[in-house]
């Protein structure tokens, strides 16, 4: 899979995710030979820069971010393909420039029109940029003499009905086909592999459902706070950050029926209709819980509590933490909760989909014997120490019939010598080749909105429980699977 003769235009490409995703990719994919000759990354951004500077900064970010053994002989090809375009975002002469630059590649380069534009800027940024884009004919595909696509960033809108806007503005200067929506969590080799686990295997779906299984909890917890994104956070929230995105996504891949084909149509389709089966507690104040780090330790360093954090108003009712009891309405999962979680500031990075079946309908045994065994279960690890861990009751050696909880672990480490492609790396490939299996369409978008849309407006004017950093989120979290007589689990 190696692309064509292409561009990839960043803007925003001093920022971030740039720095510590993109241009790590992008060395990453040249180490790996998946670039074609003579490609090229144009980058765009409000600096007085030149070339060199540019060079600077994102040798720095390579070296810093790449997975890939450092070869300086693939840097310097790369690197003598950077560009810099200066200026701002409402600048028409800089964005006419970066026109006349594509063509000019087409002469010099002999790439064939084709270019990706990436957004990694301010969602406010984006009806700018797109506007832009079509003022100049970049974004036509006929005009270019190849292909034109272009790359969006999360958060899609803000809402449903921002992203309703969005999504219509997009498709207005891009063929809808040549609009690539990033969700990151899709990239994962451990996302991709929930698929290929359900699917692939005869083992597991039998089982997979509401006969079996007793609840599925989904967690995506962060060590790390809010980093110095406070703007964007804090009219964010949590549950606007990576509920509406990243959990849901995880949500619909070990809901989903099994689709048709891996045909990128067939697999959407699957995750749209088991997204539009989500429904939200009817009593969001007992079936949800927001939270807010207080001061505290996180692996052995202190932590500033979210309202003390650089450019957070000290009144700030922003969530960091949020629980939710989610169902699904189908004949699968009636009645199976899907409790799904995520947190800054909790004791460590992990983010897991842990599957709990039902306990066995009879146990013979002494109920001492079984005092330590627990509900069966499976559970996908997404990150870190990626793998699979099923775990189920043995008998402890020895003269009684005393049984345990154990647990088979299957962790890519061990059981591949393949290297995992970060996440980036595997998405900005698949967009240089024009394979959109692991990018959610509008419909998707739009669909999770309508489940974020209710809970937050349920959410509004409340205040959300205080939890130290460096625990496991509000006791309240705990409360609400503790009144269904569960737990969550250790992860
Ligand atoms: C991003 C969120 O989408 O995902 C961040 O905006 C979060 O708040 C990040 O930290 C986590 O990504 P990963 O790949 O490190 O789990």
């Amino acid at each position: 899979r190696i692309p064509e003769p292409c561009a990839l235009v960043i803007f925003g490409v001093t920022g971030d995710l740039s720095r510590k995703k993109l241009i790590p990719a992008v060395y990453d994919l040249a180490n790996r030979g998946l670039l074609p000759p003579g490609f090229v990354v144009l980058g765009f951004a409000r600096r007085d820069w030149g070339d060199g500077d540019f060079e600077s900064l994102a040798l720095e970010a390579a070296k810093k971010g790449a997975r890939t053994p450092w070869r300086e002989d693939v840097w310097q090809r790369l690197a003598s393909q950077f560009q810099f375009v200066p200026g701002s975002f409402d600048d028409d002469a800089a964005f006419d420039s970066l026109a006349e630059t594509l063509d000019d590649l087409r002469e010099r380069n002999g790439i064939p029109g084709n270019a990706a534009f990436y957004f990694s800027i301010p969602p406010a940024a984006f009806p700018l940029v797109l506007n832009q884009l079509a003022r100049t004919g970049m974004a036509d595909n006929a005009k270019s003499g190849g292909w034109r696509r272009v790359v969006v960033e999360k958060p899609f809108g803000n809402d449903l009905q921002s992203a309703i806007s969005l999504n219509q503005l997009v498709d207005e200067v891009f063929t809808p086909q040549d609009v690539y929506r990033i969700d990151h969590y899709l990239g994962k080799e451990t996302v991709q592999n929930i698929l290929a686990l359900r699917f692939a295997n005869s083992l597991f779906e039998p089982v997979w459902n509401s006969k079996y299984v007793d609840s599925v909890q989904i967690t995506m917890a962060e060590d790390v706070g809010i980093g110095t994104r406070a703007a964007f956070y804090d009219a964010s929230g949590a549950a606007r950050d990576v509920l509406q995105n990243h959990l849901l996504q995880l949500l619909a891949l070990v809901a989903m029926e099994e689709p048709t084909s891996f045909d990128p149509n067939d697999v959407r389709a699957e995750k749209l209709k088991v997204l539009k089966a989500i429904a939200i507690p009817k009593d969001v104040a007992t079936g949800s819980v927001r939270g807010q780090y207080l001061p505290g330790w996180v692996a052995g360093e202190r932590a500033v509590g979210y309202l003390e954090e650089k450019n957070i108003p000290p009144d700030s009712t922003t969530e960091t933490y949020a629980a939710v009891r989610l169902g699904i309405q189908n004949r699968r999962w009636a009645e199976v909760p899907f409790y799904v979680r995520v947190g800054k500031r909790m004791p460590r990075r992990v983010t897991e989909i842990a599957i709990l079946f039902k306990r066995a309908p009879h146990l013979p045994f002494d109920p001492a014997d079984v005092e330590m065994l627990g509900n069966n279960q499976l559970v996908l690890r997404v990150q870190p120490d990626e793998g699979v861990v099923l775990k189920f009751g043995s008998k402890v050696p020895g003269t009684t019939m005393e049984v345990r909880d154990i647990a088979m672990d299957f962790q890519y480490g061990e059981a591949f010598t393949e290297s995992s492609p970060e996440a980036y790396e595997r998405l900005v490939l698949d967009v240089l080749v024009g394979d959109r299996t692991l990018f959610p369409d509008a419909a998707e978008i739009e669909q999770s909105w309508q489940v974020i849309d209710p809970l937050e407006a349920a959410w509004a004017d409340t205040t959300p429980e205080p939890y130290r950093a460096g625990e496991w989120g509000p006791r309240a979290s705990d409360e609400m699977l503790g009144r269904e007589g569960r737990a969550w689990r250790r992860a």
